[in-house]
């Protein structure tokens, strides 16, 4: 008997999560991008200023910004747009966490690895790491979600609270990044080891059984962890 690799279900509503919440992060992502070098107020407002100077055009840093200002602006209103549906999503995935089967909750990844720290030869540790990184991951889009509603909702903060807060969204957006390098390198080690059809399952939802292909009979189903 040839021997079965591991594969784990994942729920619909884990999938349909997972894929959206890639997808508007990537757009995010990209809105960042393009806010932050092509789009960007402050290095713009120099560049209108200096152009205009060329053309015999004088005006002063105020009114260079307040045009870069106008430039920029409809990228962060897109961002704010896409950042709701992330909050959207936040929220759908808590919902998920109380209604999925009980087996694929984060919670019950904890209890597993709990379970299994004693068999471990490399230190018991190690089997916590994938929900632990998956839990700071969850904390993360929470300080996310929450500064950036923050932001899009605030009126009568002062410009230094604003500062800050801002401050505060744009380091999570370089720890997002850091977690993306480290979920996809993960992904694509386990992927090449134990866990063949991975990413595959994260689409269908993992159900068949991970023979060899030639021993997998076309009818046959079965549950695997
Ligand atoms: C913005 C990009 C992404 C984010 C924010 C993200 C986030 C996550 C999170 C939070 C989980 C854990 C789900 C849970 O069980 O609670 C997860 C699992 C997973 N992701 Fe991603 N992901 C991203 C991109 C991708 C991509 C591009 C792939 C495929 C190449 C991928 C493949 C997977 C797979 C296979 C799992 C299941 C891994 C396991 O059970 O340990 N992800 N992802
Ligand atoms: C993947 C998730 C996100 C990333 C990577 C991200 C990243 C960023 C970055 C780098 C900035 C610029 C900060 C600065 O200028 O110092 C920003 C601004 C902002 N973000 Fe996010 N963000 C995300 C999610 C959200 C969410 C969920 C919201 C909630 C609505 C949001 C609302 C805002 C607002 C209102 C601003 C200020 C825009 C402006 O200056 O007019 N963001 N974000």
């Amino acid at each position: 008997m040839e021997t079965l690799t591991l594969q784990r279900n994942y729920s619909k509503g884990i999938r349909l999560w997972h894929w959206s919440t890639f997808l508007v992060v990537t757009l995010l992502l990209a809105t960042v991008l393009a806010g932050k070098f092509f789009l960007n107020s402050y290095t713009n407002g120099f560049l209108i200023k200096d152009r205009l100077a060329k053309q015999g055009v004088a005006v002063n840093m105020g009114e260079a910004f307040s045009v870069s200002d106008a430039i920029g602006k409809p990228i962060w209103q897109l961002h704010t747009v896409l950042g709701y549906f992330l909050a959207g999503l936040f929220v759908f995935r808590i919902v998920i966490e109380v209604f999925q089967p009980k087996k694929q909750t984060l919670a019950s990844r904890f209890r597993k690895a709990w379970r299994e720290r004693k068999g471990q030869k490399r230190g018991s540790w190690q089997v916590f790491l994938v929900p632990a990184i998956y839990s700071l991951f969850y904390l993360l889009l929470t300080a996310i979600v929450a500064s950036g509603c923050w932001l899009a909702f605030t009126r009568t903060a002062s410009a230094d609270a604003v500062h800050a807060v801002k401050e505060f969204h744009q380091q999570c957006f370089f720890v997002l990044l850091v977690f993306l390098f480290v979920h996809l390198a993960g992904v694509i080690r386990a992927e090449r080891r134990q866990h063949k059809n991975l990413v595959s399952a994260m689409i269908h939802g993992g159900e068949l059984p991970v023979a060899k292909e030639k021993e997998r009979s076309p009818n046959r189903r079965a549950d695997v962890c």
